[in-house]
């Protein structure tokens, strides 16, 4: 399948610490913003239903799940505590000026 590259937000719309739910067709994307950097990883947790962007940032670069406070490493998709056992999908971020690009 190709890549496609998709602007998805402006820089400013990912504040630093927090995260932003980004739909796209039948996907969600969840946006994160951590020490500067975006990253991008699906939203929905692959532990069950549950919209990560709802879910709180901890220990840097993880964020937990607000169902089960399973939780992800952001910057692999890694899962990094229990309930959580499968890898979330990541996407490649590239910024440019204002603008957050993710490579689908
Ligand atoms: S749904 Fe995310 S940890 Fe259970």
């Amino acid at each position: 399948m190709t890549e496609q590259r998709r602007q998805v937000a402006t820089l400013d719309q990912v504040e630093e610490g927090e995260t932003l739910r980004v739909e796209l067709g039948d996907n969600a994307l969840c946006l994160y913003r951590i020490q500067g950097e975006v990253y991008a990883t699906d939203d929905l947790c692959t532990h069950g239903q549950a919209s990560l962007a709802d879910g709180l940032i901890i220990d840097g670069a993880l964020i937990e799940c607000p169902l089960h406070e399973g939780a992800f490493d952001i910057r692999t998709g890694a899962p990094a505590r229990a309930p959580c056992k499968l890898a979330l999908k990541r996407y490649a971020v590239h910024v440019e000026d204002d603008a957050v690009f993710v490579e689908l």
